[in-house]
């Protein structure tokens, strides 16, 4: 194994579990900076493994078993919700509830503390096509509290406020972008020490060029400044903040780790909004992986987000779960895996998912009417690509209740074949992460909703 497949720290104790992804992110780590755009984690596809944490995978469509979805235009007292009205007012509110107490947790509001330290005011970067900003957000008053650092470029020609993409990353923010200039963050390693970034690994990188030449922003975040990703992170993130008078865990309904990386996000929305070079309302989030989860919660939660473009989000993302194909939540909450992600209320429904009131079209449904952009890859069978494009085929009555056109087909498309809508969705020939190629359906899809 490559030093940057050793270094990974965001999986958890590996040794006991499988990461859809570890292979290809050793590529990457290799390939990463001879890629034009940007590489996630490549498309290594290695057989999917039969057994996960003792619990058998399904990979044979014809044994996903039937099932019946939630319907997202049904209120849980039965009533039909036939207009806009009575989606935002109760069905929307009803739904981001129950994902709230029975998956994501729920999370708290603005940080009462938070404070901003601009301490790039505007350099220079890529030859001058750039303006870079640098800024800690701490969220709490004590000096040692957790704090994480924006990276920001702004295209250096524009006349007026642009539209941003944000970014959040698995690695520092001086190793996501090719930039000397940018502060040398710190990660967390696999024995939960914080660590120089370089010594953490290099996928996920993003060619910001190509973004500012198309008049777009870019922001991005590391994930473990805002709360660590391993069981018993709990004393080094921001959750630990929130705990109240002798309370030790958050309660059963109460926020895991993807839910604390989702409230970092709306905070660094706070900051980009009072950034006068920024149009905050044309903020674009990306995520890759748990990171795809974590920008679709956001999305769903916080709706000054604009747009959101997921990456193989897979099971607790915009993949079915009722569709037993690939991870289920039996794998996801299994001991060892990644419980402490979700609230402990999901691991409830590990053998009962028929008795969950949500599954994912519902979560791709609190887009609605905003872009979505659905990024999988055939070969990225434990995150389940079709059961991605079935949630999204089922949301599609909401976008079109709301005036927004749906993905307008139930065929699911060949890889390669985008469809691009307010609902998008996008399968690469290759596994899971995102390839160089996925960046020009990203910029498209930016181009097509964010207008620069
Ligand atoms: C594991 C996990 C997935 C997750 C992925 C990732 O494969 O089972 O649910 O999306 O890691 O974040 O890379």
């Amino acid at each position: 194994m490559s030093a940057a497949a050793t270094s990974l720290n965001h999986s958890g104790p590996m040794n006991t579990s499988y990461d859809g992804c570890m292979f290809s992110k050793t590529i990457a780590g290799i390939a990463v900076l001879t890629l034009p755009l940007s590489c996630a984690f490549g498309q290594t596809s290695t057989a999917p493994p039969t057994v996960v944490a003792g619990i058998p995978v399904n990979y044979d469509e014809a044994l996903v078993g039937t099932y019946a979805l939630p319907d997202p235009l049904r209120l849980l007292n039965g009533k039909p919700v036939r207009d806009a009205k009575t989606w935002n007012n109760e069905r929307r509110p009803e739904i981001v509830h129950l994902f709230e107490e029975n998956q994501f947790g729920r999370s708290p509001e603005r940080a009462a503390e938070m404070a901003f330290d601009v301490f790039d005011k505007g350099t220079p970067a890529f030859d001058g096509k750039a303006i870079r900003k640098q800024v800690t957000i701490s969220f709490s008053k004590a000096k040692d509290g957790p704090k994480m650092d924006l990276l920001i470029y702004l295209p250096a020609k524009a006349a007026k406020p642009v539209p941003l993409l944000l970014n959040i990353s698995f690695s520092a923010n001086s190793v996501t972008v090719d930039d000397p200039g940018v502060k040398e963050g710190e990660v967390w390693n696999r024995d939960k020490k914080k660590v120089p970034g370089k010594q953490g690994f290099a996928f996920g990188k993003v060619n910001v060029v190509p973004l500012v030449e198309a008049g777009f922003g870019f922001a991005t975040v590391y994930y473990g400044d805002i709360e660590p990703d391993f069981e018993g992170g709990l004393p080094y993130g921001v959750r630990q903040l929130y705990l109240k008078p002798g309370q030790t865990q958050p309660a059963a309904d109460e926020w895991g780790a993807i839910a604390a990386w989702s409230w970092g996000l709306s905070r660094a929305l706070d900051y980009l909004e009072t950034d006068a070079g920024i149009d905050a309302k044309r903020i674009a989030l990306f995520g890759a992986s748990r990171l795809g989860k974590t920008v679709l919660w956001t999305g769903a939660r916080d709706t000054r987000f604009a747009a959101v473009i997921a990456c193989c989000s897979g099971e607790g993302g915009a993949a079915l779960s009722r569709r037993n194909y690939g991870e289920t939540i039996a794998h996801l909450t299994a001991p060892g895996r990644f419980p402490y992600q979700f609230c402990a209320n999901y691991a409830k429904f590990a053998q009962h998912v028929d008795q969950l009131a949500v599954d994912a079209n519902l979560l791709v449904a609190l887009l609605a009417p905003r872009p979505l952009l659905l990024q999988t890859g055939d070969k990225d069978y434990w995150s389940d690509p079709k059961g991605e494009f079935l949630a999204a085929v089922s949301a599609g009555s909401v976008y079109t209740l709301l005036g927004a056109h749906g993905l307008e087909t139930d065929q699911w498309p060949a890889a390669g074949t985008p469809i691009m809508h307010t609902l998008s969705y996008y399968m690469h020939a290759g596994g899971h992460g995102t390839i160089p190629s996925d960046w020009n359906q990203f910029l498209a899809f930016l181009q097509m909703h964010l207008k620069p």
